[in-house]
């Protein structure tokens, strides 16, 4: 980094499909300045998150996309530099919304300080920041897993389905994990503790998914779509509920996939088995977020909750790694250590 630049990424043109290097270009500027009641702050993490491809995107959503030739906007720890706020002091660490860059600039009102002491401040972004408060609350809300029910979930070794998992089993749930890869099916059952995990990619998924969930589904949190719902959907017991969380499968898809029309075969399912299935963003449930910050905290410190990080060094690497974690190359939350 440039002692006296801003470096920030931008999106250079909108994707159809898998994005590539050249929707991305890195440019240099001189660092901003803090107006009246503004802070400067500088970026130390960058958080990486599933999201972003949709906001590469012009299709409506429940945020605006970026535009074009504008940094891409991401979650960030940051120190502050300058503060015309009384509020923030140089060398204060918040958790900050602001863009893959080196610096920015903050109106103040969404930051909130952290205190390295109680955790590394990085954490803000994983398992005590957005994934796992979105894990938190799409379990407590809509999942409503109760001891000796199953609980399945993909993207199982990221952040969101890591805590979705480990909370089953604080519930008193089986924990079924699905993932890519054997490291990461090993991971889930040596090191979280889930009782089963099984590889998306294993030809054989769908009947090795059976034979680990022999009681039927009870709680699937989507975080996926595609071959994996196709799995899971046939083993969803009378009265499961789906936390809708996200639909990697499809992020980059361009047009609906080929195949009958099964729309009417899956709502008659979801008349007889008496499913729910309900859509969530994760600040549909803001009001919970003290609870939030008080329950995962003390089973943090507990070691009730573990997580695991994947850093990228280096804010020119960002783009690589973000394209990397829609194929399931992070193994971990996914952050770029900036400074
Ligand atoms: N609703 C909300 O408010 C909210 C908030 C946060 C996150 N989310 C959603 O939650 C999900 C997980 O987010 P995260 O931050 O925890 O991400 P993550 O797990 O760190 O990264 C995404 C993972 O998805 C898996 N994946 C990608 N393509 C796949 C495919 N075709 N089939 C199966 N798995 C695939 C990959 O893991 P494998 O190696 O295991 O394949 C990849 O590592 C995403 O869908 C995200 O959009 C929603």
């Amino acid at each position: 980094m440039s002692a006296n630049k801003n470096r920030r990424i931008v999106l250079v043109s909108r994707p159809e499909g898998e994005p590539k290097p050249a929707h991305f270009r890195l440019e240099t500027a001189d660092i901003p300045e803090p107006k009246e009641g503004q802070v400067l702050l500088r970026n130390l993490w960058l958080s990486l998150d599933p999201y972003m491809r949709g906001r590469m995107s012009a299709a409506k959503s429940y945020a605006n996309p970026v535009e074009i030739g504008a940094a891409m906007v991401a979650g960030t720890v940051s120190e502050v530099v300058k503060s015309n706020r009384p509020e923030f002091v140089p060398g204060d660490i918040v958790l900050s919304y602001t863009t893959w860059s080196d610096y920015a600039i903050s109106d103040g009102p969404d930051l909130r300080k952290l205190d390295p002491k109680l955790a590394p401040v990085q954490t803000a972004l994983g398992v005590l920041g957005m994934p796992g408060m979105t894990a938190y609350t799409g379990m407590r809300n809509i999942g409503q897993p109760k001891s000796g029910e199953t609980v399945a979930v993909a993207a199982a070794a990221g952040p969101v389905g890591s805590f979705v998992g480990q909370y089953a089993k604080l519930k008193g749930c089986r924990a079924v994990g699905i993932a890519g890869g054997a490291d990461k099916c090993k991971y889930l059952v040596d090191e979280l503790g889930f009782d089963a995990a099984i590889d998306h990619r294993d030809p054989d998924m769908p009947a090795k998914l059976a034979a680990a969930c022999p009681k039927g589904i009870d709680v699937y949190f989507e975080n996926v779509g595609g071959k994996v719902w196709d799995a899971v959907f046939p083993l969803l017991n009378d009265f499961a509920r789906v936390p809708v969380c996200g639909i990697i499968a499809h992020y980059n898809d361009v047009a609906p996939p080929p195949g009958p029309d099964r729309t009417g075969m899956l709502m008659g399912a979801i008349l007889r088995r008496r499913l729910t299935l309900r859509g969530f963003i994760v600040w549909d449930f803001q009001a919970q977020a003290g609870d939030f910050y008080r329950e995962a905290g003390q089973w943090l410190r507990e070691g009730r909750i573990k997580y695991r990080e994947d850093v990228v060094n280096g804010l020119e690497n960002a783009p690589e790694a973000f394209m990397g974690m829609l194929k399931g190359k992070n193994f971990g939350k996914l952050l770029v250590k900036i400074a």
